[in-house]
Parts: structure tokens; C-alpha cells; sequence
């Protein structure tokens, strides 16, 4: 695989970064994961606009321009010949000679910039997306700041291995009894025709891919609902689904074990995802 650091495209094996960088010892800095379909990049823009956003929350400068950041992307889909698949990019703070709590001069200390790809022949036609995913919910123990695409993803990982653990697919966090949102994507659940997610806050990361289903759902005359939503109401929905770039839409089908609507993919979601693949493709 050839992969992107610094300005230079290379193979995996030559590729390097510090061991002083920031990213590895403090996890100071954001990412994100663009999909890929039909050698196409999906909703980019929407990508690179929050991109922008997360690194001014941190303070940091953007190192590379977005037609730049395109270009890269482009590029790497075509020497990796991806289909199907996805593009990770990472900006870090760099690497400052030592370990310092304090942010390095960014005059004297780069950003660190490093973006691969994942080929994932057989995305869209995932079959999962049929049966649906089982989910369990924990407590939601990040930090404030969860609108900020940082690369401070133990937590979540964790949760995951919680899931895995009790047999499941993944987890939904809940805090003060609301669900916040996927280890990974955003949560929504359906009941009746109305489609209802967490509104945008702090608390959540303002997925890409929500905005655009919402954006769908809206366009199909479906009624859409962004307010908290607690556990017990999840469990009592006639659907509930998850939304990310790397899942687009799928179904969720049993919340700790209590199954959803009739334990089967309802109707909002399957639909929901045809749209949202129909007008990505
Ligand atoms: N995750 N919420 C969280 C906590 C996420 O990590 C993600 C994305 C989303 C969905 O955002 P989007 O629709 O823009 O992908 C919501 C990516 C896919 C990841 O970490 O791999």
C-alpha cells in the first residue's frame, strides 16, 4: 500500500513518524475517515469542513489547503486502486524534540500529517446491513468535547471490546440517561414515521453522514425529531439504526439483549441507506 506522510507518498514500510510526535504521546490531534465508492470519495467537503473545524478548536493551524487535501485523497485512491473502501487522514501536532505539556511553537514545530487507505471491497453491499447489529449501551465516561474529531479513541475502542465481549456488535453511550451516541457513529431510533437523533451539541461528534441522511430523510417528506431520546424509549422504538462513513446506515436490531421492533431491519433504515448509497454513487 502506498501511503501519504509529509509531503511524500510511500510504501507503508518506508513510511515514519517521531516517537516525540504529539499524536503518539498525547493523542493531540484530530482525524478523519472518508469512504470511498465506485473509486469516488464521498461527501468530501462536508469532510474537510470539519477537518477545519476540529483543528481551530485545538488551536492548531491547517498545514495543508483543502484542494491539496483533495488532491492527496485522489491520489491515493488511484495508486491504491480503491473501489470500495476508505481514507483515514491524521494531523498532528507534530513532534517537538521532547515531552512538554505545553503546545510546541508551531512556527518551529510542523504538523504531523499522515493519511492512508482501507480497501473494503464490498461496502455498500455489506451484508450485515441485512440482519442488522446488536448493541449494548454503557456509560458515556469521555471527555466534553466529543465534537472535536480527536484521535483520543480508547475509550470508544473499549467500549467496543464491552460489546464484543457480551456477544455484541457494538455499544451505545448514555449519559444523565440520554444516549449520547455509537462508539463510532451517531444513534437515531424511528417510531411511527418520525425518525428522532440527539440534537448537535458538544456532546456528540456532528457526523458527516448524519447531516446527509437527515438532510434525505427530510427531502422524503419523513418526519425527522433531533432531541435526546433515553434507553427505555430506544428499546420500545420500532427501529433503531446507526449512521458513520464507514457503516452508512444500518440497522440495529436488539439493545442489550431486548430485541427491536420484530428483531429484523424495519422499513425506515433499509430505505434510508438505499437513498443515502443511491445519491452518494
Ligand atoms: N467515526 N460519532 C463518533 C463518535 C464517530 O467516531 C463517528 C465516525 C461518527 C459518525 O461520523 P461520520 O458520519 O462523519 O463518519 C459519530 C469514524 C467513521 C471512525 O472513527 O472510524
Amino acid at each position: 500500500r502506498t501511503v501519504y506522510v509529509n509531503g511524500e507518498y510511500l510504501p507503508e514500510t518506508e513510511a515514519k513518524v517521531s516517537i516525540f510526535d504529539r499524536g503518539f504521546l498525547m493523542a493531540d490531534g484530530v482525524y478523519e475517515v472518508t469512504s470511498v465508492l465506485g473509486g469516488k470519495l464521498i461527501d468530501f467537503d462536508g469532510h474537510a469542513v470539519r477537518l477545519e473545524r476540529s483543528l481551530r478548536a485545538l488551536e492548531m493551524a491547517s498545514p495543508v489547503t483543502k484542494d491539496a487535501l483533495l488532491e492527496i485523497h485522489r491520489e491515493l485512491v488511484r495508486l491504491n486502486g480503491i473501489d470500495e473502501g476508505m481514507i483515514y487522514l491524521q494531523i498532528t501536532r507534530g513532534a517537538p524534540g521532547d515531552r512538554d505539556f505545553a503546545f510546541p511553537d508551531p512556527g518551529r514545530t510542523p504538523a504531523t500529517v499522515v493519511l492512508f487507505t482501507q480497501n473494503k471491497p464490498g461496502l455498500a453491499n455489506n451484508p450485515v446491513a441485512k440482519k442488522g447489529i446488536k448493541i449494548i449501551s454503557i456509560d458515556d465516561i469521555r471527555w466534553g468535547r466529543r465534537d472535536i474529531k480527536t484521535v483520543q479513541l480508547l475509550y470508544p475502542s473499549m467500549g467496543k471490546m464491552m460489546a464484543k465481549k457480551a456477544g455484541a456488535d457494538d455499544a451505545w453511550m448514555v449519559e444523565d440517561g440520554f444516549v449520547t451516541e455509537g462508539t463510532s457513529n451517531n444513534a437515531y431510533i424511528v417510531k411511527g414515521n418520525k425518525i428522532i437523533t440527539r440534537g448537535l451539541s458538544h456532546d456528540i461528534l456532528h457526523g458527516i453522514t448524519r447531516a446527509a441522511v437527515l438532510r434525505f430523510a427530510r427531502e422524503a417528506q419523513m418526519e425527522v425529531e433531533e432531541r435526546n431520546f433515553t434507553l427505555e424509549e430506544a428499546r420500545e422504538a420500532d427501529e433503531a439504526f446507526v449512521t458513520s462513513a464507514s457503516t452508512f446506515v444500518m440497522p440495529v436490531v436488539e439493545i442489550d439483549s431486548a430485541r427491536i421492533g420484530t428483531g429484523a431491519p424495519g422499513r425506515v433504515a433499509p430505505r434510508l441507506r438505499e437513498i443515502y448509497l443511491e445519491e452518494s454513487l
